[in-house]
């Protein structure tokens, strides 16, 4: 008998088997040889919410939750912070190496090359009503995307798939802010190849009548920091949507469009915008112990704390704690932050928070730093959309090489109707 293997008693036949041990998990369908008669289905595990099922083997992100680690193909996120851009990160979580100063420059000139967008794509933006949300502006020109390079459906082609993939990281920021643009009424500012990743960016949202923008390099450094620390986290909710798209072999635009979809609900990429409102709503630092309070009757819940998987402070959030001084340097301060670490202290020291293991997460900082750098709250999830992009691609990547994987088909639970014959509509109660 394997010693790395799990032995279960059925109490209902008191047979017992056999399923092994790999990775500290079973295989799900080790329970299948589980019946009470041979033509029984087998055992299933029961998972809403899959809160203790693997769905894949991965080599992207590591997440020790109850540590607070996080890094990505094993470099800890507070390195990346410190000495990495958010392209290097990118190439990085893709790729599964650093690159070298070569394959560093021809990544970053293919994707600064390719941040134009058709010009089609600019109309199909301008048709949308003047108070649309930007983020439904994405996640429709990213999934019509799908129809501009038709190409892009030959997944299995990596040179094809090498191609969608510099695409899409390099025109998800001139998508957003086209979008941000055409709802404040403003002129398309076109990409400068001139420009990084991230002043790029800013320029084409905040550009107006000045001939040459400048990008203040503080901003420009901290945006990096923003798109390295949203690159990737592992299978979440709109990455695990983007393999469960992408295993229907639907092109990466498609399965991109929908994972902008799940990220855009506001107990994911939704919270750093929740997070703002009720730092308005509290108001001053005197109104917390009563916010609070209400908090802990369950009147609602304090946006910005808690997690699925970390049980302890978010890096994320504290790599953003740290650098939200610097960033008020810049701008000027922001009365919202002292509300937030005055929460935050009041929150850390509550048996009520302290006992379920919640703690800020990244969102708690995040929307106050796009606030001071000019961003309106609707744009916040796009800006979580755009880095996230690399971590969506890789894991699509990662998906389609893994002979593991199939179509995502979840099992159900029935608890419906007993089969019953159709009864005509004059003859039904
Ligand atoms: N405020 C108050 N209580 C909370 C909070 C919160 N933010 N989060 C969880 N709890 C409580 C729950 O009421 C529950 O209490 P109970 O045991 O007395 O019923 C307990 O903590 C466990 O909560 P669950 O909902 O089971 O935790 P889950 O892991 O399912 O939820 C989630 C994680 C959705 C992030 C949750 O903490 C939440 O709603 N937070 C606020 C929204 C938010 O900040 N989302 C951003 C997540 S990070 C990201 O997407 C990048």
């Amino acid at each position: 008998m394997p010693s790395d293997s799990l032995t279960i008693t059925d109490n209902r036949t008191g047979k017992t088997y056999e399923a092994p041990i790999e990775n500290g998990t079973i295989p799900a369908m080790a329970l299948r040889q589980i019946k009470v008669a041979p033509d029984d289905f087998g055992i299933m595990s029961y998972d809403p919410a899959y809160m203790n099922t693997a769905s894949c083997k991965s080599r992207i992100t590591f997440i020790n939750g109850e540590k607070g680690i996080l890094n990505y193909r094993g470099y800890p996120i507070e390195q990346l912070a410190e000495k990495s851009d958010y392209l290097e990160t990118a190439y990085l979580i893709l790729n599964g190496e650093l690159p070298n100063k070569e394959q560093h420059d021809k990544w970053a000139d293919a994707i600064i090359h390719r941040t134009m967008i058709h010009e089609d794509a600019k109309d199909l933006i301008s048709v949308f009503r003047y108070d649309a949300h930007p983020m439904g502006i994405l996640l429709s020109t990213v999934g019509a995307f799908s129809t501009f390079y038709p190409e892009s459906k030959q997944i299995h082609d990596p040179e094809v798939r090498e191609v969608q993939i510099e695409r899409l990281i390099a025109k998800i920021p001139t998508l957003a802010a086209f979008a941000y643009r055409h709802s404040m009424g403003l002129p398309y500012v076109y990409p400068d190849y001139e420009l990084s990743y991230t002043a790029n960016f800013l320029q084409m949202m905040f550009k107006k009548g000045e001939r040459t923008y400048k990008v203040h390099p503080v901003l420009e450094r901290v945006m990096d920091v923003l798109f390295i620390l949203h690159a990737d986290h592992e299978q979440n909710c709109s990455t695990s949507t983007m393999r469960a798209v992408g295993s229907s072999e639907a092109d990466p635009y498609c399965a991109a469009a929908a994972a902008i979809g799940a990220l855009y609900g506001p107990l994911h990429g939704g919270a750093n915008e929740m997070v703002l409102r009720m730092l308005r709503e509290i108001g001053k630092v005197e109104n917390i112990p009563g916010y609070i309070q209400r908090v802990k009757a369950g009147d609602f819940r304090l946006m910005g704390f808690g997690h699925r998987v970390y049980k302890n402070y978010d890096p994320r959030a504290r790599i953003l704690r740290e650098l939200a001084p610097e960033v008020f340097e810049v701008t000027g301060t922001n009365p919202m932050l002292d509300i937030a670490i005055e929460l935050e202290r009041i929150a850390l020291e509550d048996d009520y928070f302290v006992s379920r293991n919640l703690y800020p997460n990244v969102d708690f900082y995040s929307g106050i730093i796009y606030q001071a750098l000019g961003f309106p709250v609707a744009m916040f999830p796009v800006l979580f959309a755009i880095p996230r992009t690399a971590g969506w691609l890789a894991q699509w990547l990662e998906m389609l090489q893994d002979s593991d994987q199939r179509i995502a088909r979840p099992r159900q639970v029935y608890i419906g109707y007993d089969e019953r014959d159709y009864v005509s509509i004059g003859k039904r109660d």
